[in-house]
C-alpha cells in the first residue's frame, strides 16, 4: 500500500501558536524516510493551503475562527477523498480540528464503497464537543462529534455525507472530559477506554476486543494519534498537556498491535507542537509510533494473528 502524506498546518482550533510547524517538524524527524525505509511506497503531498468557509457564522459567541476551521475542514476532506483511492492517506498536522476533514473524508470514501468505517482515537480528550457545546471555543475540541453527524453544527458547516457511526469508535488514553463531552458520549454508545480502564485492564485486551470487531465487520480502520494520548514527560510538544498518559511501551504495544492486525486504511498524526517541543523528541517519538504503526519491528517476527 502507497503511504500519501499530506501536511495540514492548521493551528487556528487550538488556543495558541505553533502547530503551524508540526508537518514540518515531522519531515525533519524523518517521518518520510522512516515509512520508505520500511519498503513502503511515499509521497509526499506537501502542505495544503486551506480554502473557503468565508462568511460562515454560529450564534455562540465563545467560538474561535469558526470560518477557518470550515475551510480547513472542506480542504482537507477533499485531499483526503483523493488520496484515499491510491493509498493510505497520512494526515500530519496540524491540530485535532483537521480530523473533522480527515474522518469525514474517510467515511465518505468507506461509505460509498459500502464498507463500514471504525475509528480508533488515541487521546487524552475525546474531542466530542458540539459548536453549542463548547465553552473554550477552540474547535479543536469538536471534530469527533462533528464527523458523527451530530447536532450543534447546523448552519455553519454541512452535514457529513457519511455520518461516522458512534458505535464504530474506539477511545482509549481519555483522561479529560467535559461535562456535555460526558453526556454526549453516553448518549451515542462511544467505546471510552479511560484510564482507569487502561490501568486495571491493560491495553492488549481492550484493543483486540475493539480490532476483532473491525475484523468481523470487514471495515476500514481510521487511527487519529494526538500527542496528549501520551504521558507529558514523554511528549511536551503538545499545548495541552494532561498528567497519567499512555507510557512509551505501552503507546509502541498498541502501535504493533494494530499494525499486525493489518486493518489500517488512514492516519493521522496531529497536535504536535514543535514550538513548545524539547530538541524535537516528540517529533520524534510520533515518528518512531507511526513507523511501529506501518510495520517496523524490534525484531522480525512473523506477522501475529492477534
Ligand atoms: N475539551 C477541551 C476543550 O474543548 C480540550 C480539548 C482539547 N482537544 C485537543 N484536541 N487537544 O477546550
Ligand atoms: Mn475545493
Ligand atoms: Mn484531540
Ligand atoms: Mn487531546
Amino acid at each position: 500500500q502507497k503511504l500519501i502524506v499530506i501536511g495540514t498546518p492548521v493551528q487556528e482550533g487550538t488556543g495558541r501558536p505553533g502547530c503551524n510547524m508540526g508537518p514540518d517538524a515531522f519531515r525533519a524527524a524523518g517521518l518520510i524516510q522512516a515509512f520508505s525505509e520500511l519498503g513502503h511506497k511515499v509521497e509526499d503531498r506537501g502542505n495544503l493551503v486551506r480554502h473557503g468557509g468565508e462568511g460562515a457564522h454560529h450564534d455562540n459567541p465563545v467560538l474561535k475562527f469558526l470560518p477557518e476551521f470550515v475551510g480547513w475542514t472542506e480542504a482537507i476532506r477533499e485531499a483526503v477523498i483523493a488520496a484515499r483511492s491510491e493509498g493510505i492517506p497520512v494526515v500530519i498536522g496540524g491540530d485535532h480540528s483537521l480530523a473533522a476533514g480527515s474522518l469525514t473524508g474517510n467515511a465518505a470514501y468507506a461509505g460509498q464503497r459500502g464498507r463500514p468505517f471504525f475509528v480508533l482515537w488515541l487521546d487524552a480528550h475525546p474531542d466530542f464537543h458540539t459548536l453549542e457545546t463548547t465553552t473554550s471555543g477552540n474547535l479543536h475540541g469538536v471534530p469527533m462529534a462533528y464527523a458523527c453527524g451530530l447536532g450543534g453544527f447546523d448552519g455553519a458547516l454541512q452535514k457529513p455525507a457519511f455520518p461516522v457511526d458512534p458505535k464504530n469508535i474506539c477511545m482509549m488514553g481519555i483522561r479529560s472530559v467535559d461535562p456535555a463531552e460526558k453526556i454526549a458520549l453516553a448518549a451515542h454508545g462511544v467505546t471510552v477506554c479511560d484510564m482507569r480502564m487502561i490501568d486495571e485492564e491493560g491495553v492488549v485486551p481492550l484493543l483486540r476486543r475493539f480490532l476483532d470487531k473491525v475484523k468481523a465487520a470487514g471495515g476500514d480502520l481510521h487511527v487519529s494519534l494526538d500527542v496528549d494520548f501520551l504521558d507529558p514527560t514523554i511528549a511536551p510538544g503538545v499545548g495541552t498537556t494532561v498528567p497519567g498518559g499512555a507510557t512509551f511501551r505501552e503507546a509502541h504495544l498498541i502501535m504493533e498491535i494494530v499494525s499486525d492486525s493489518g486493518l489500517v486504511t488512514s492516519l493521522d498524526l496531529v497536535e504536535l507542537n514543535p514550538f513548545l517541543d524539547e530538541r524535537g523528541r516528540t517529533a520524534i517519538l510520533m515518528t518512531d509510533l507511526a513507523a511501529s504503526l506501518m510495520g517496523k519491528r524490534v525484531m522480525d517476527r512473523p506477522t501475529q494473528t492477534y
